[in-house]
Formats: structure tokens, sequence, C-alpha cells
């Protein structure tokens, strides 16, 4: 079985003092969540779609769930967890108590906050899951990659025509990802900047998947006018 994950459980500290957690904000006639959960709901080969929100917000996530899809059945609402990477897991802990999670249990989880993926790139992510058990979307680096391990001086430049910049999906055999996950320490979870980390930490493989440059995650109040725009000509 294969699950769309929409990962909502964040706060968007880093778009200053909002009424409302990023995912929620309103960009052209709709919550930026809205546009992100559509893009999951046309794919017929989900079984269901998982959204996870902080606590206090799954009600009204509910509510838009029920306001803008003619069958709302095919997505749930839960709660997520308290880092992105126990999101994830929140996801797989549902799918294992509702359903079974076995060897073919794929889970293609994407930011709530990136609502211009797009229909290939979601195909692309089921398609490379099944077939090598992990992937990531990812664009070719654009600026050359500076590293500054002393945030003061260059300590490298790595080769640029290798270097990406990760977006979502990022989808994986759930039964897997958790096992990786749960077999870290509590010091490398919790300084786990992505899930695909735990399938590199481990020497797993993780395929790559194109991604495209308008598939931009919301994270600043000028994204949200980058949003704006893209939207008014998509
Ligand atoms: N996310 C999540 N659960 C968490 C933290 C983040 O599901 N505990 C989700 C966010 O809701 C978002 C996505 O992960 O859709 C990408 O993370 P980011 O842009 O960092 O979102 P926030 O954590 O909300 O933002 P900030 O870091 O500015 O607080």
């Amino acid at each position: 079985m294969i699950f769309g994950v929409i990962l909502a459980g964040g706060t968007g500290s880093r778009m200053g003092n909002m009424e409302k957690p990023k995912q929620f904000l309103t960009v052209g006639n709709k919550p930026v969540i809205i546009y992100t959960i559509e893009k999951f709901y046309a794919n017929s080969r989900f079984e269901k779609v998982i959204v996870l929100c902080p606590n206090q917000w799954i009600n009204h996530t509910q509510n838009l769930v029920k306001k803008n899809f003619k069958n709302p059945d095919k997505i749930v609402v839960i709660e997520g967890g308290s880092t992105r990477n126990e999101t994830i897991m929140n996801s797989i802990r549902y799918i294992e108590k509702e359903y079974t999670l076995d060897e073919d249990t794929i889970i293609v989880t994407h930011d709530a906050v990136r609502p211009f993926v797009t229909h290939r790139i979601i195909e692309e992510n089921i398609d490379s899951a099944i077939k090598y058990g992990a992937c990531d979307t990812v664009i070719p680096a654009s600026d050359t990659i500076v590293e500054g391990k002393d945030h003061c001086f260059i300590s490298n430049i790595p080769d640029r025509s290798i270097m990406y910049q990760g977006q979502t999906p990022q989808s994986f055999r759930a039964k897997r990802v958790k096992e990786l996950y749960e077999s870290l320490t509590e010091e490398q979870k919790s300084t786990l900047p992505d899930a695909c980390k735990i399938c590199v930490l481990k020497g797993e493989q993780v395929h790559l998947v194109e991604g495209e440059v308008f598939n931009i995650k919301i994270t600043y109040p000028y994204d949200l006018r980058v949003a704006e725009t893209l939207i008014k000509g998509e």
C-alpha cells in the first residue's frame, strides 16, 4: 500500500509573528495546506492521505478537509510529533495501527508548505521508492555551495556539478525507515536535519528524483509573496 504523508506539524517560527502556522495562511483564495493536499488527493495510487498537524490545529484541519474535498474519507488528520522526523514516525505508527506495515508499504512524505509539487514528481517518488527503497527530490545547486565550519572562513568549496538542493517529497519503505530511525541514538535523532539522512547515516541508498525550481518551501514572509505570484500564474 502507498500512503501520502503531509507534514504540517510545525509552527513556522521563521515566518515571524503570524496568527497561525504558515501552512494555514491563505494564498490566492485558500490555505497553503489545501493546495498541497489537493496534489496528493488527486493521485489514485494513494490508499490514504495522512495529514499531520499540531494537536490544537486538528479540528481546524478536519474542517478545512470537509469543506474542500468531495471525498474527505480519503484524507485523515492526526497529530504530528515534536520534530519533523517524529511527525513522520507518527504517520508510520498510524499505518501500523490501522493497516499492516510490511515491506511493500510506501510513504511519500511531503512538506505541507510546498504547494507547487507536481503530479510527475509524486509519480516518480512512488516508482523510485518501490524500486530503490528510498528517494529524495532535488534540484541541481544553482549557486556555488561554500562551506564555513567556523562561520567565519571558508573551509571547503565542493564541486558544484555534484551538489543538489533538497526538496520534498522524500519517500521510503515505511517499515525500513522506522527500523533505521529506531536504531539511531537519541543524540543522532535530535541532530538529524531531514529524513533522508536517517538512511544515509545507516549506509542505505537514496535515489535522486528531479524536482522543480518552482517547488519552493514557504519559510519566510518573502516566500509567501513568491507563492502568491506563482499561484496567479499557475
Ligand atoms: N513539520 C512537521 N512537524 C514538526 C516540524 C515541522 O510536520 N515537528 C513540517 C512543517 O509543518 C513544514 C515542514 O515540516 O510543513 C518543513 O519544515 P519547516 O519549514 O522547518 O517548518 P516549521 O518547522 O513549521 O518552520 P520553522 O522551522 O520556521 O519553525
